[in-house]
């Protein structure tokens, strides 16, 4: 089977998913926060491109509880309910509640995924509950593409990096598996920054922006390994948690 990590959606040609689990990365923070937002009680998260798509969106869901979500450089939208640090996502501000989301990269990337057979949003806080969900795929010989969103289109270090801790779990470049260079390159990286996710963060573009932006205790909570055990599957256009809510 095919293990191949896309630093970019912009790298993937079209029809290139078909057939394909997919794991969508976005660290810093979209995919952090999703999860969280999931663990911590969402009903569901609907990523969407625009402020304005989140608001005709809302509109859908009369009689349900909605929260609006989402940055632009960092920062919440006006009159949204909340932003992207996933510290926000409590379950006292979404338990039961339908996020509607945008973000700059994380959202973009999921939305640009099409024709895969299952997307799950991955990340460290939920990290080994997706990686035992890639390798059963890949045990089932299904291919299996991993997907960063990168910053605007180019390569980010801190999705490379949780790239690579994926592509080690499932085994790339090991027996039957065919690993693209991204993904071995990733798997070099984990390597290098072994545990030390915070240096990662350190070191990275947008951990730095996040950091002077005031954002330092979102870097932490990021970097919290298994934190929100959810695995989250974005599908007809809404991401929900495979398997029963947590107990409260
Ligand atoms: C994004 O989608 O670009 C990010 O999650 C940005 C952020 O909120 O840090």
């Amino acid at each position: 089977m095919r293990l191949d990590v896309f630093v970019s959606p912009r790298e993937i040609s079209p029809g290139e998913l078909q057939g394909r689990v997919v794991a969508v990365i976005d660290v810093l923070r979209a995919s952090t926060s999703i999860a969280v937002a999931l663990d911590n009680g969402a009903r569901s998260v609907i990523p969407v491109e625009s402020a304005e798509a989140a608001i005709a969106t809302s509109k859908q869901f009369e009689g349900v509880q909605v929260r609006l979500a989402g940055e632009r450089k960092m920062r919440v939208i006006p009159g949204f309910d909340m932003g992207n640090s996933p510290t926000e996502f409590t379950e006292e501000a979404i338990a039961g509640c339908i996020v509607i989301t945008t973000t700059t990269n994380g959202t973009a990337a999921l939305l640009s995924l099409q024709g895969a057979t299952d997307v799950v949003v991955a990340s460290y806080v939920n990290y080994s509950v997706v990686a035992a969900m890639l390798r059963a795929a890949a045990r089932s010989d299904v291919d299996i593409s991993i997907v960063c969103a990168g910053t605007e289109g180019h390569f980010s270090l801190e999705d490379a990096a949780c790239a690579g801790k994926y592509v080690r779990s499932i085994g790339g470049g090991a027996g039957s598996i065919t690993a693209n260079d991204a993904a071995r390159a990733c798997a070099l990286i984990d390597r290098k920054y072994g545990d030390n996710i915070a240096k990662i963060f350190e070191d990275s573009t947008h951990g730095k922006a996040l950091a002077e932006a005031g954002f330092g205790a979102d870097l932490v909570f990021c970097a919290a390994v298994d934190s929100h055990p959810v695995v989250p599957i974005y599908q007809e256009r809404q991401i929900t948690r495979v398997g029963p809510a947590r107990e409260r």
